[in-house]
């Protein structure tokens, strides 16, 4: 691709070059000069901000035959030549985040007590050290503990928080800042002298404003730019189909609408026209944290929206809504970082984001769920009386078996009560034992508790049963049967 020209054919190949970075530099070549390189380096930093560069810069002044001023390589003996070229059998560089990767590292450390064959110094550069699997920095860890005299480590990362502790701790550590837009844009500006290319210099400083601070990214938008044949500021903005704002904008009024078929549309769109699915993602992150923090804070934050609809979609929006996307988004972001199918996870996550309100009510399910568990809110728990209404006498009863076990059986002989909206009714006799049950306080404060209403009891009086009715009994008869006897006389038995 064209883009990869100008960062190509400018990458710095002696410390005086780099842009910026004036720290390291200083550090660097302080050790060099004094030989007192670190045999553990490690550059940290964002993306396109010179830890390759400076590290191959590093590997060359250890092997270089012509060291000037004690620390800048020549770049014209065999050495730096061949390092430049990327095939010095003593300079290797591995990128952890490969498959390869870890191969390479065991076969490195397996060499490692061979002295190198045609430098002074074996230089191992290890590109995205954060993506090294735990066998690998394992591995390295001894060697980066007693590293032989004649090798020496550059570990590169964009994310130093995911190494290991042990790891970092045997590091000098040299942080990589974002580039300072002024020195960019004069870079930037020198390029276009030496391309013969005449661009504004407010076309420059528009590009070096997307490129938040990363050279490289400044480069290629410079190369792609050049390619459109860009002169204005105007130009970039309206002709080119990169403007990356527009586009940030789009996205987030759609993700706003919850236009799946839209989101899906331009998705595809996005990938077919060869957009770094990547760098978009990044700035559509970046964009939702900016509008979330608009509408937190809005006196206080200072937001440009250009397109006219998601101006009005911003207002309507809540800040919960955006601090939703903002979330799904930073966390996907990590997952799009590491796919090998950017295209599905970006569809995937759009998805996500228009499906979102669709998964709000299962959510809120959830949330009510939690509050009755906690009783919390009264409003989600049934009313008292209808919750009683629910309950049945035989389930007070199983109730009463374990609660109770001593009252059990005599509730459980009780004829059913009739349980009605205001009070529990039962129908006895006039000689029920109940009656008289020293238990009965219990039984009814039980009761009352239970159904959460009065008991009522209705005795019935104990019928005179006629002399007829009492010998038609079926227990007198069976007792008549046995004795082969005749009822004679019946008499009621006094209390
Ligand atoms: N400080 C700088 N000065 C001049 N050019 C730079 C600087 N940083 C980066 N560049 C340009 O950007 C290109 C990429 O830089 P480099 O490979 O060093 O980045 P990096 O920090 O290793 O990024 P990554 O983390 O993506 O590997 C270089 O070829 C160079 O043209
Ligand atoms: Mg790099
Ligand atoms: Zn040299």
């Amino acid at each position: 691709m064209s883009y990869l020209v100008l960062a190509r054919k400018y990458r710095p190949q002696r410390f005086s070059e780099v842009v910026g970075q004036l720290h390291v530099v200083k550090t660097l070549t302080n050790a060099l000069k004094s030989n007192k390189v670190s045999h553990a380096l490690l550059f940290s930093g964002i993306k396109g901000t010179g830890k390759t560069t400076v590290a191959r810069i590093v590997a060359k002044a250890l092997n270089c035959q012509n060291l000037q001023d004690g620390y800048e390589p020549c770049n014209e003996c065999p050495n730096c030549l061949e390092i430049n070229k990327g095939s010095h059998v003593d300079v290797l560089e591995i990128d952890a985040a490969s498959n390869r990767g870890i191969d390479q590292i065991r076969d490195l450390i397996e060499n490692l007590k061979y002295a190198p064959v045609k430098g002074k110094t074996k230089v191992y550069i290890i590109d995205e050290a954060h993506m090294l699997t735990k066998e690998a920095a394992n591995a390295l860890l001894k060697s980066l503990e007693e590293p032989p005299r004649h090798v020496h480590f550059i570990l590169a990362t964009t994310e130093p928080n995911k190494l290991p502790p042990t790891i970092l701790s045997r590091c000098q550590r040299f942080d990589f800042r974002r580039l300072e837009s002024k020195r960019v844009v004069q870079y930037l500006k020198r390029i276009c002298e030496g391309e013969s290319y005449n661009m504004e210099l407010s076309a420059l400083e528009f590009i070096v404003k997307e490129a938040q601070g990363s050279m490289r990214d400044a480069l290629s938008l410079l190369d792609q730019a050049m390619a459109y044949g860009v002169k204005t500021r105007e130009d970039i903005v309206t002709a080119l189909g990169w403007h990356e704002e527009a586009l940030v904008e789009d996205l987030a009024f759609i993700l706003l609408e919850k236009d799946l078929p839209q989101a899906m549309k331009l998705s595809r769109e996005l990938y077919d026209r060869g957009i770094d699915l990547i760098h978009l993602m990044e700035k559509l992150t970046d964009f939702f944290r900016n509008l979330f923090m608009a509408k937190t804070l809005p006196g206080e934050t200072s937001l440009e929206i250009h397109n006219p609809k998601l101006k009005e979609t911003f207002v309507l929006s809540t800040s919960e809504d955006l601090l939703i996307i903002f979330q799904l988004l930073l966390r996907d972001l990590e997952t799009l970082k590491r796919t090998s199918y950017p295209q599905l996870q970006f569809e995937l996550t759009l998805a996500k984001i228009c499906e979102y309100k669709k998964l709000m009510p299962l959510r809120d399910i959830l949330q009510k769920l939690e509050d009755l568990s906690n009783k919390t809110d009264p409003i989600l728990l049934p009313k008292e009386e209808k919750r009683t209404t629910l309950k049945s006498w035989t389930d007070f009863l199983e109730n009463l078996r374990f609660e109770a076990p001593s009252l059990y059986p005599i509730l459980k002989g009780l004829p059913e009560p009739e349980i009605t909206e205001v009070e529990i009714v039962f129908k006895l006799q006039g000689g029920d034992s109940l009656l008289k049950d020293t238990y009965l306080p219990r039984i009814k404060e039980k009761i009352e508790q239970y159904f959460q209403r009065k008991i009522r009891v209705d005795v019935e009086p104990i019928k005179e049963l006629s002399l007829e009715e009492i010998k038609s009994r079926p227990e007198v008869q069976m007792i008549a049967k046995e004795l082969s006897a005749k009822v004679a006389h019946i008499e009621l038995l006094k209390e």
